[in-house]
């Protein structure tokens, strides 16, 4: 056993492919610098876990591995998880959370953070734990302990990723290819900087709308299907049919916008990201008017394309633009949006 130890958890964001994780279908996630550090520190005088973190006031004593319904959840949960999966007691510990990742941004901090407590965990205890195991564990804390319903896109990107490559998932079959982002093209990540309205709620909402979809037309998932037909839409309610547009449409978009990224086309890469936002925006229906906004100021001073990142519901957005013009946009942006934060 170490007496410290110190796991690092990467954000990401993704660059096509929204919703479509917990849809069986194709994803492009780049993990970004900004991290969240767990340092696990032995305090051998107490018996219990106290959690610090630098973006919240209030440390945590926990006696017990139980759900609090706030921040430390994903800490407490990968806790409990990492005891039952290597049937050790951990107590007398000082869990630190550092974090340079924004949360609640649609940056993936709830994946970083489990992450990174993991690894911590890990260290601490000499497991070695693999990265399959890693990513499969971080998954279940965030579903099952904490409960939101999302896909494996952000733990896998936060394990295997790199912030040079962008990590192509088919989340059906777990297969995944690296490919190198643009060279003279940047994806600027934009905070709109507004109360991310994203409950969980919302969120499972739209993923059941997808389930009822895919079991009315018989199918394991939408991403099984290529196109709808007259058959499926007298079969879905207007809501499901909406989800089941986009799903389907995206999933084609992104195994284009691979080809286009491999190809340097970007183009075209650009198009498909602003396609993918009005669909996010017209058929899935959790863009805002900030995110909108956002989309459209990038657009009109000539980025190739735009897009909100992540769950929506507010949060940020991803824009592609010519290396040499981020200055520029940034200004740009700040004149039409002041309340913007580049990431
Ligand atoms: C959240 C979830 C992800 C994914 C995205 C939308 O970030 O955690 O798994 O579903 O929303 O693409």
């Amino acid at each position: 056993m170490n007496t410290v130890s110190i796991g690092e958890g990467f954000g990401r964001v993704n660059l096509i492919g929204e919703h479509l994780d917990y849809n069986g279908g194709h994803v492009l996630p780049l993990q970004i610098k900004n991290s969240i550090i767990c340092e696990i520190v032995e305090n051998k005088n107490s018996e219990s876990i106290s959690i610090v973190s630098d973006k919240y006031k209030d440390s945590l004593i926990v006696k017990k591995l139980e759900k609090r319904n706030n921040w430390a959840d994903f800490v407490i949960g990968s806790c409990l998880y990492f005891e039952k999966k290597f049937s050790v007691k951990i107590n007398n510990i000082s869990i630190y959370i550092k974090s340079s990742l924004p949360l609640g941004v649609g940056l993936s901090s709830s994946a970083a953070i489990t992450v990174s407590t993991l690894k911590s965990l890990s260290d601490y205890f000499q497991k070695n734990l693999a990265d399959e195991d890693l990513i499969n564990l971080a998954f279940e804390v965030e579903n099952d302990f904490v409960g939101v319903g999302g896909g494996v896109m952000d733990q896998f990107v936060s394990v295997l990723g790199n912030h040079y490559e962008a990590l192509f998932l088919d989340t059906f079959n777990k297969n995944y290819e690296l490919i190198p982002i643009f060279q003279d093209y940047q994806f600027l990540i934009i905070d709109s900087n507004t109360q991310r309205i994203l409950s969980d709620s919302e969120f499972n909402k739209k993923k059941e709308l997808c389930l009822n979809a895919a079991k009315k037309m018989k199918i394991q998932n939408l991403c099984a299907k290529t196109k709808i037909d007259e058959n499926d839409i007298q079969l879905l309610s207007d809501e499901e049919l909406n989800v089941s547009k986009h799903v389907i449409e995206e999933n084609l978009r992104v195994v284009k916008a691979a080809q286009y990224l491999k190809d340097n086309k970007a183009e075209e890469f650009g198009k498909l990201m602003t396609e993918s936002h009005i669909s996010l925006s017209q058929h899935y229906r959790v863009s805002t008017d900030d995110l909108n906004k956002l989309v459209d100021l990038s657009n009109s001073f000539g980025a190739l394309g735009s897009k909100l990142t992540g769950a929506g519901f507010g949060g940020a957005i991803v824009t592609l633009v010519k290396k040499e013009l981020v200055e520029e946009l940034k200004k740009y942006i700040l004149d039409g949006y002041p309340n913007a934060k580049f990431i």
